[in-house]
């Protein structure tokens, strides 16, 4: 059995995994730190804090540009790094994976060069209605820009899309579909296979975000069929600032670029320019070199570890999460969707979420509480916000102990009754 499974010895398999990341080891507020924030960033393993330190120490030189051997070596090591991110999500072509800051610039870099190109009036852009900002609003702008109308696919009441709804929604008219493989505030993965092939039916491109997917389950993008799919570097136990957005290479070769600058022409007059082939199109400027490598290894991190073995140490943290919590009055789940992944959405009656997390902060255990960036799920659900707990592979029952531990806390604190 792999050595992370939670097996008999499972909390020393975590322990032991979580030696891996220095930052755990420091306390907050005189307590252990129960990081349960990982939907908003994980924490980074110190191969990776390594692998940044280490570019800067022994291989920093710009890309592309330089003749001398540092220059070509840091190039090395860049490509290798867009290899390395091919091969994660199985893209067909090296071409096809373009570096970006993270999701939103992916998706950004999308909809102002997709988008612009070839939406029009009359035509609709159907995004799921448990989008993160960021897969809302760049379409917001472009449908300004261009006359595109947008729907939206209702969200049920136990946090699934109404595929009903979206099947009853595509027409010749749906020119895009927004959707993304994990909610970030609820942790539903949604069917995105099934709505990829749909959408195709009706003729749209459909760009997933994968920002909360990728660390959490394999992810096929040729499997899955879809035309873009976006994800970013520090959730995936990677730095910030890096991440990178899959095009099939038809899509991004028909693309105008996004950005002008260097690195992204073949020449340049006072005239005109003409520019350089996928993906250097699309990156412009000096771009985050040290990032991108530090971002392949950790993508061999979870490698190591294994996909399928982190997706099911964390929905043995959620299936525990939702029996523990499910015992603490007045709390309630928003989201039970049946396919999980990593999140645990809740609301307590009597004590807003955010008093939750100020609470829950004192006790050392980070949770993220609000709106999430997907304030249309929360005015689906009637909620100003929810309480989330998101779990990494160095999290353990103990962790899901702590945060029930504080929500009762929290409970005594405010008045409440402590049993149900
Ligand atoms: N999108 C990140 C989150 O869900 C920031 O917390």
């Amino acid at each position: 059995m792999n050595a992370v499974a939670l097996g008999n010895d499972a909390r020393g398999e975590v322990a032991a995994r979580a030696a891996d990341f220095p930052i755990l080891a420091r306390p907050v507020h005189g307590r252990r730190l129960v990081y349960l924030d990982n939907g908003a960033t994980t924490q980074k393993p110190q191969a990776v804090i390594e692998a940044e330190a280490r570019f800067y120490q022994d291989s920093n030189a710009n890309i592309h540009r330089g003749v001398h051997w540092l220059s070509q070596h840091s190039t090395d090591l860049y490509d290798r790094s867009r290899e390395k991110v091919r091969a994660f999500l199985n893209a067909a072509r090296v071409e096809e994976i373009v570096f970006t800051r993270g999701t939103t610039e992916a998706i950004n870099l999308v909809a102002a060069t997709w988008g612009r190109r070839n939406l029009k009036e009359g035509d609709e852009i159907l995004l799921s209605g448990m989008e993160h900002h960021s897969n809302i609003v760049p379409w917001q702008m472009v449908a300004e820009q261009t006359g595109a109308r947008i729907r939206v696919v209702p969200v049920t009441d136990n946090g699934e899309l109404d595929m009903q709804a979206f099947a009853s929604m595509l027409s010749d008219r749906t020119k895009f579909v927004g959707v993304c493989h994990v909610s970030n505030a609820l942790g539903t993965v949604n069917p995105v296979a099934d709505i990829i092939r749909q959408a195709h039916e009706v003729g749209a491109v459909v760009l997933v975000d994968g920002a909360q997917a990728v660390a959490h389950q394999i992810v096929d993008v040729q499997a899955l069929g879809c035309d873009f799919y976006a994800f970013s570097g520090h959730k995936l136990y990677g730095p910030t600032g890096i991440g990178a957005l899959y095009g099939r290479k038809e899509f991004l070769d028909a693309m105008p670029p996004w950005q002008g600058g260097g690195d992204m022409i073949h020449t340049v007059s006072f005239e005109r320019a003409t520019y350089a082939e996928t993906p250097q199109k699309f990156e412009a400027g000096t771009p985050n070199i040290a990032g991108a490598i530090a971002m392949a290894e950790a993508i061999a991190y979870v490698q190591g570890i294994g996909l399928d073995v982190i997706a099911a140490h964390e929905a043995e943290l959620v299936a525990y999460a939702t029996s523990v919590l499910a015992e603490i009055p007045g709390l309630r789940f928003i989201g039970q969707a049946a396919e999980r992944a990593g999140i645990v959405s809740f609301v307590m009656d009597g004590i807003h979420p955010h008093d939750l997390g100020t609470i829950l902060d004192m006790e050392g255990v980070a949770i993220r509480a609000g709106h999430h960036c997907a304030m249309p799920l929360m005015t689906r659900f009637g909620l100003p916000g929810t309480a989330r707990a998101s779990f990494a592979i160095y999290n353990g029952k103990q962790d899901v102990d702590a945060l029930a531990a504080g929500l009762r806390k929290a409970r005594r604190l405010f008045g409440l009754e402590e049993t149900a």
